[in-house]
């Protein structure tokens, strides 16, 4: 079912999305090469507990953490580990949910972590833009399609390709709510979005082949080619003037 936000629920969404925004702001901060997927795990849990909210990720289907941590090869789904540290010249996507006050906000950003060579280095920054392109293109009455076909034209313009199995996804008083939101598809295709809908857009944007691998763990996704990916992505309310990005 898809919910439209009234303006008292909308203005709950921007508290849980201004912790979403602030939590990945804190993170870009305090990854360092060295640090395992686990302790910015841990960093991330106490900063969610210290606003007294709570991580919208852990124990969701049984998902054992607050952050997903997917490094290069992983598109996302990374699950924090002892085992893997962060080194220098890997991309880094880290990916939270900040549940606070009956409502959740989900974004994730990818972090260049030193010299990470001229190919991640503009993955990294076309996956943004594929975020931005899309949403700068919404507007009430906007089908679904046109921001898959924004972010997918604007990857593959760039060389690079659109993750297929996995999308964006409708958010409130749930995580995954109505409708899914692909990252590729035809203008003018679905339906329209409303004016109170929010979702999650997060283009997953392959250097290589667009297939993905799902690992045995149940969770990590990973290229098929094992080239890198990167992730990013927002939480978007639709308003009556276009888009307010609620976890900047
Ligand atoms: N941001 C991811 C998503 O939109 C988070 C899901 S990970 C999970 O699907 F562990 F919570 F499932
Ligand atoms: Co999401």
């Amino acid at each position: 079912m898809i919910t439209v936000k009234t303006e008292e629920q909308l203005e709950r969404m921007r508290v849980s999305g201004k912790m979403t925004g602030d939590l990945l702001k804190y993170l870009e901060k305090i990854i360092k090469p060295g640090m395992s997927t686990l302790d910015v795990d841990k960093r991330a849990y106490e900063f969610i507990k210290s606003l007294g909210a709570e991580p919208s990720f852990l124990n969701y289907a049984g998902y054992p953490a607050s952050t997903c941590v997917s490094i290069d090869d992983t598109v996302v789904h990374g699950i924090p580990s002892d085992d893997i540290i962060i080194r220098e010249g890997q991309i880094v996507s880290i990916d939270v949910g900040v549940y606070f006050n009956g409502y959740h906000g989900d974004a994730a950003r990818t972090f260049m972590i030193g010299d990470v060579g001229e190919e991640k280095r503009k993955l990294v920054e076309v996956t943004e833009r594929c975020f931005f392109n899309a949403i700068e293109h919404i507007t009430e009455g906007t089908p679904i399609g046109d921001i898959g076909y924004y972010v997918q034209s604007y990857a593959e313009a760039n060389g690079f390709s659109v993750v297929r199995a996995l999308g964006g996804h409708g958010i409130g008083s749930k995580m995954h709510e109505d409708p899914f939101i692909p990252n590729f598809g035809r203008k003018g295709t679905g339906i329209r979005l409303k004016q109170g809908m929010c979702i999650a857009v997060e283009p997953m944007i392959n250097a290589g082949v667009f297939q993905v691998e799902f690992l045995s763990d149940g969770w990590t996704v990973k290229t098929k080619d094992r080239r890198p990916s990167a992730h990013y992505e927002n939480t978007i309310a639709i308003t009556s003037s276009g888009v307010e990005i609620l976890t900047l």
